[in-house]
């Protein structure tokens, strides 16, 4: 038995600690030169590292842009063109949809310049230069230093920096940690802030299959939305202004109209958010066994209450969609993670991963001083970390949930502001609260917030140890527990309209405002629930977690020390990055075998008349009866979306895929299933990046929408040569 196991550990070891893996990784822009080139140009790369990230011209990365920091863009016109995915650019649609105009439901296409629609508070920014600044911001920091003195002598070092960077007055700057805090890079910036929205598909192409296709494949979602840069006269970022002129970018990308085989290279370049890839076995298992199965739990419940009520009720479901949409789309992401960390073996792994360390460590003295009881540190400290890690996700994902409880916290702000500051400090507060307040109840319906209240509320009190409810909720629900007459409590306090009622209290002097906040249920309740979950969770999360990063810092450190052989890539933390893999299928169960291409005759098969996923619009329909692909199609058939082993996670929506020419030839916006768990541990045998096909949105753009001026704006070409482009 021992004998199979050590056996298991090293077939387990040869896959983990390889020479750095093929096709995991999302790398530095500025290292691509030095670590990554000569592997990507085996893979089939045809251009250099220095056409990729170059600071003395124009290189590619001079085209990609943070995309209002939450999604990525890239420039596909001299004109400042910019190509995202639909959900990135939703809010802009959703924003200027009315019922007679109804972007979401039919799409925009601007005709002309003078048609685009500016976007107040959307920006995108280009990266400009990153240097490696881990000498000063490290400057005089050493090891027995606590973890705040540590701090705030990098946060001087960091200061001082920004201070002394080279720099046009247009531009910005920050300095980011990675690797833990084992090393810091300075990015100059530059950001535009007058983006107009250019066009966009109708949902039905945008958004198709919603939430049943949403992180599946086979996918046919166009998820794509155009918009534009405006600059000053002299092409420099500018405030809004009807004046402001296309942008003229440094560099902009070509389009090819070959597309991708099986095999071939790809590359995708954007802003990953998040990711967690250094982590101590224990804490995967945690996320795996405990965390993710919590938050799905709670999200279950939530969506049920909420599409209940969306398939009964025409206004809720426009009021609801998009929350519905974001609470989704987590809950089905840690599904599919819980499902991928399990069917890889990833905690096995870790496991594995760490003896290796551990017995390398153990022989060689100076490491064994170092780092000997780092593992078994940081195990330590998860299991302390477990209870209040449950704690942390039962506050947020219930009490975060409620909207109530959202629009008390901001009364309750109020009367803390009182409190410390009297009238001055409750005035000072006011605007603020409103307008989060006025954010709420803009798309809020009162009993579905009650019946979620109700049925969230039922799992903070069941679900949880007593020391983490509140005593006062305790009280409210009584022996044995009645959540829903607690609910009527805090509720019908409130009146039919809870917006009214609030906003008259408001409207009343400072002081009889506090006077009667403090008597309303929902309020001293809220802080009831606050109160209790700061002093007997988040005090010990926030000490703990602190002593984690400390050690997973040196943790960190030591993986590079004592793994020599192994290219290492820092987490995701959304700053500029490149992965790249090759187009592949895969399997994700026995005797089933994914093709890497979905096609337009895959639409039609999914095709439900007056569907609320499934429609298909009559003109997208006919243009495949006809056939009707002009030089987008290959072959009678038009290509839709592809996958590849591209290392991407959210924050990577709307990133340009491309070739191995560095041409445009896919817009990333999701994963499969099978591997979410990608962001705490990549697996080459499932994990996916799902892609647009490029010639599915110039399909689209041109014979669907009859926008063919905008594909003229752009660079087509024909890398393989198989025909010339017009
Ligand atoms: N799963 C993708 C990503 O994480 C796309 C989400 C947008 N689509 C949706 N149906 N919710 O963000
Ligand atoms: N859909 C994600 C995004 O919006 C991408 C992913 O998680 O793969 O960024």
């Amino acid at each position: 038995m021992k004998l199979l196991k050590h056996f298991l550990v090293s077939v387990i070891l040869v896959c983990t600690v390889s020479l750095s893996r093929a096709d995991e990784g999302m790398w530095l822009p500025q290292l691509l030169a030095q670590l990554n080139e000569r592997q990507m140009k085996g893979m089939g790369m045809k251009i250099t590292a220095a056409d990729i990230y170059n600071i003395n011209k124009a290189s590619l990365k001079d085209a990609i842009v943070s995309f209002g920091g939450f999604c990525t863009g890239e420039v596909i016109s001299g004109k400042g063109l910019v190509l995202t995915n639909h959900h990135c650019g939703f809010d802009a649609i959703q924003n200027h949809s009315t019922l007679e105009r109804n972007y979401i439901r039919d799409g925009f296409w601007a005709a002309n310049n003078a048609e685009e629609i500016p976007n107040p508070g959307l920006f995108v920014t280009f990266i400009v230069r990153i240097d490696d600044v881990s000498k000063q911001v490290l400057a005089g920091v050493s090891s027995n230093m606590s973890e705040s003195e540590r701090q705030s002598l990098i946060d001087k070092n960091i200061a001082e920096v920004r201070k002394n960077v080279k720099k046009e007055s247009y531009q910005d700057n920050f300095v980011r940690a990675f690797f833990e805090g084992n090393r810091y890079y300075l990015f100059v910036t530059e950001t535009y802030r007058d983006i107009r929205l250019v066009g966009a598909p109708p949902s039905s192409i945008g958004n198709f299959g919603k939430d049943t296709d949403n992180w599946m494949w086979p996918r046919h979602t166009g998820d794509f939305s155009l918009f534009r840069i405006y600059a000053g006269k002299d092409n420099k970022p500018a405030e809004y202004a009807k004046d402001n002129v296309p942008y003229t970018p440094k560099r902009s990308l070509s389009i090819s109209l070959d597309g991708v085989s099986e095999g071939d290279f790809t590359m995708v370049f954007g802003f990953p958010g998040r990711t967690m890839q250094y982590l101590h076995s224990a804490a995967v298992n945690q996320i795996m066994t405990l965390n993710d199965p919590a938050k799905i739990a709670i999200r279950e419940k939530a969506l049920a209450v909420i599409d209940g009520f969306m398939r009964r009720d025409e206004k809720i479901k426009i009021q609801y969609a998009a929350k519905y949409a974001g609470i989704q789309n987590s809950y089905k992401k840690w599904q599919g993670e819980v499902m991928g960390l399990s069917s890889t073996n990833a905690v096995e792994k870790k496991q594995a991963y760490e003896a290796e360390f551990q017995k390398r460590v153990n022989a060689n003295p100076q490491w064994k001083s170092k780092y000997g009881s780092l593992l078994q540190d940081l195990g330590g400290l998860y299991s302390e970390l477990k209870p209040y890690g449950y704690a942390r996700d039962y506050f947020t994902e219930i009490v975060g949930r409620i909207e109530l409880f959202t629009v008390a916290s901001q009364l309750n702000a109020l009367v803390a502001a009182w409190d410390k500051d009297g009238e001055k400090g409750y005035q000072q507060r006011l605007p603020q609260a409103k307008r989060a307040i006025e954010n709420v109840f803009d798309e809020y319906n009162v009993t579905v917030d009650q019946r979620l209240f109700e049925a969230l509320m039922k799992l903070y009190l069941d679900d949880q140890e007593d020391v983490f409810i509140s005593p006062l909720f305790k009280k409210m629900a009584g022996e044995p527990a009645d959540v829903v007459s607690a609910s009527q409590n805090v509720y019908s306090e409130l009146t039919a309209d809870p917006e009214n009622y609030i906003n008259g209290i408001l409207s009343k002097s400072p002081a009889d405002a506090v006077e009667l906040l403090r008597k309303t249920t929902a309020v001293y309740l809220y802080n009831d629930l606050l109160k209790t979950y700061q002093s007997q969770a988040q005090g010990r999360l926030n000490d703990i977690q602190s002593k984690i990063n400390r050690f997973q810092r040196q943790y960190m450190e030591a993986q590079m020390e004592v793994f020599k052989e192994k290219t290492f890539y820092p987490d995701a933390i959304s700053t500029l990055r490149v992965t790249y893999g090759n187009v592949k299928g895969y399997n994700p169960r026995d005797a089933v075998t994914y093709d890497p291409f979905t096609w337009l005759d895959g639409i039609m098969e999914k095709y439900q008349p007056g569907d609320y996923e499934f429609d298909v619009p009559e003109k997208l329909r006919s243009l495949y009866a006809g056939k009707d692909y002009g030089q987008y199609g290959i072959n009678g058939k038009m290509p839709v979306c592809f996958i590849a082993r591209n290392h991407t996670t959210g924050g990577n929506s709307g990133s340009p895929a491309l070739d191995a020419w560095g041409n445009l030839v896919g817009l990333n916006f999701d994963r499969v299933w099978e591997g979410t768990m990608s962001d705490i541990n990549y697996d080459p045998s499932i994990c996916r990046n799902i892609m647009v096909d490029i010639r599915y949105i110039l399909f689209i753009i041109d014979k669907y929408a009859g926008a063919g001026h905008l594909v003229k704006e752009m660079n087509l070409v024909r890398p393989k040569g198989k025909k010339p482009v017009k």
